[in-house]
């Protein structure tokens, strides 16, 4: 729509450690997504609305033009190297690492690795860069079980406090990449509403910096 801006955001953490920063760059959803039933929500702002996706959803709603703006995690944007889409400001909310994981005490792997993941692209690119060649199993969540039943010798998943990798007997082994969320925009968008969105950049820069400082 020509005079709003539409912005792309997953439900649970990142709308959780988003809020203040919206709120602090002067925007606040009129609905809770928690309890509403709602996708897309109203602000304070007449100009400017949220909806509700999949956080792995919000590049291509970014990418395609189903939203202006979006905030995604790295590991999302890093399972979509080809979209065409800026990315202009870390964010650094929904701080966590890339990792592989294993068994504490796997014994000898005897043939090509086995890695059960959601994150196919990064996964493929890690052992690529290692030249080890291994077979990827491509899961859509609860990873850690993978190893636990002989599905997989590792997985890649992303690592906070170490404790759901602790609680089923794995430990983290390589790094893969630091994670944070990054705020994303269309191009088109950034053409045709650049002062607007300028403007927006410029308050959730302030906010995050002031976040940053305590
Ligand atoms: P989907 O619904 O598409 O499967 P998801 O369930 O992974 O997504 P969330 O768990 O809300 O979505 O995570 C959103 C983002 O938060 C992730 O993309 C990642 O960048 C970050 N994240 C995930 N787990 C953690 C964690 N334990 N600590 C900090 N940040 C995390
Ligand atoms: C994420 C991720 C890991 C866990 C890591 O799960 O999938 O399982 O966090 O965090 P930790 O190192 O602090 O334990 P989340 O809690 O978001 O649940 P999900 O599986 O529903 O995404």
């Amino acid at each position: 729509m020509p005079n709003t801006l539409t912005l792309a955001l997953s439900k649970g953490r990142i709308y959780k450690e988003t809020l203040p920063l919206l709120k602090a760059a002067g925007i606040e959803p009129i609905d809770d997504p928690e309890t509403s039933r709602k996708l897309i929500l109203e602000t304070n702002q007449p100009d400017v609305r949220l909806i509700i996706v999949r956080a792995s959803d919000v590049p291509s709603y970014v990418e395609y033009g189903g939203a202006d703006i979006g905030i995604a995690g790295k590991d999302v944007l890093l399972e979509h190297p080809n979209a065409d889409i800026y990315e202009p400001v870390d964010l650094r909310i929904a701080c966590c690492k890339l990792m592989t994981a294993g068994r504490e005490n796997e014994g000898e792997i005897k043939g090509r690795l086995k890695v059960a993941t959601k994150f196919v692209e990064s996964t493929r690119r890690f052992y690529a860069d290692k030249g080890e060649q291994v077979d990827i199993i491509k899961l859509y969540g609860s990873m850690e079980l993978a190893p636990l039943v002989n599905l997989a010798d590792r997985i890649v998943d992303v690592v906070d406090t170490g404790n759901t990798l602790r609680a089923n007997g794995l430990i983290p082994m390589e790094h893969i990449a630091d994670i944070s969320s990054r705020l994303v925009v269309n191009k088109a968008s950034m053409k045709m509403k650049h002062a607007r969105i300028q403007q927006f950049i410029t308050d959730i820069r302030r906010a995050v910096k002031e976040q940053q400082n305590g």
